[in-house]
């Protein structure tokens, strides 16, 4: 009982030290100014037009990155990520592996083995910095590289939004990583 109490306030606490309130409002402003019209006041896109920024990645776009291959951040991954799998079932199962959330229980997992993806997106689908993006969960790593790059996928082409400056790239993506968490 008392272990418990104590472990909720060392994880209060250490929330609490990572959250900047300020940067979290400048963010939003700029999220009102710049992003509402495509993805919508609260993130979740609007068809066929903009991704759902509550979800990491849509089942069609990871598919489609999966089959083809993709090379949108050039400046973070100069190399890209070739086309690795070319069984229809096999990119099925891992796409829909990915867009679930990387369930443990699921049939997909095997296969993220087997095709060796863990090798640069980590076994927890996290990425490894400057080798691959996270896949599992938006964070600000993830976040930055698409807003410095802009990105070309299965809904559309998204802008990239560089002229926002570091500091401008840096609120954004504070305000954006704690969509999905409602
Ligand atoms: C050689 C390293 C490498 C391997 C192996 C690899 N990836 Fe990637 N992956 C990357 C890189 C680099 C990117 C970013 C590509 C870009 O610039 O658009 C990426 C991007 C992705 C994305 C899109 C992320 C986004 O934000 O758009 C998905 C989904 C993905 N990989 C899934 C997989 C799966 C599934 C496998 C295994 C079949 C795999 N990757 C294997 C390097 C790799
Ligand atoms: C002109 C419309 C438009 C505007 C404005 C726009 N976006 Fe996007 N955004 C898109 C489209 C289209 C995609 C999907 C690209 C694809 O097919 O993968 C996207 C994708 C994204 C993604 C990646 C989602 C994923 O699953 O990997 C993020 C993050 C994002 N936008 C954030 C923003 C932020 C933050 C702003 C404001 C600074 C913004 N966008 C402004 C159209 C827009």
């Amino acid at each position: 009982m008392i272990i418990k109490y104590i472990l909720i306030l060392i994880t209060a606490f250490t929330y609490s030290q990572a959250f900047d309130q300020e940067l979290y409002d400048r963010g939003k402003l700029i999220y009102e100014q710049r992003c509402t019209f495509c993805h919508k006041q609260d993130g979740t896109g609007t068809n066929a037009f903009s991704a759902n920024l509550q979800e990491r990645i849509s089942f069609e776009s990871t598919i489609k990155v999966i089959k083809y291959g993709s090379h949108n951040f050039k400046k973070k991954y100069p190399l890209g990520m070739p086309p690795l799998v070319s069984d229809p079932k096999d990119v099925y199962l891992i796409g829909a592996y990915i867009s679930l959330g990387m369930p443990p229980a699921h049939p997909g997992k095997k296969l993220y083995k087997k095709y060796k993806c863990f090798m640069c997106h980590g076994n927890d689908g996290s990425g490894i910095e400057d080798v691959a993006p996270n896949i599992s969960f938006f964070n600000k790593e993830t976040l930055k590289t698409i807003l410095t790059n802009g990105k070309k996928g299965s809904i559309g082409t998204m802008p990239n939004f560089s002229y926002l400056g570091d500091n401008g790239i840096e609120a954004v993506s504070e305000y954006i990583i704690y969509f999905d968490e409602k």
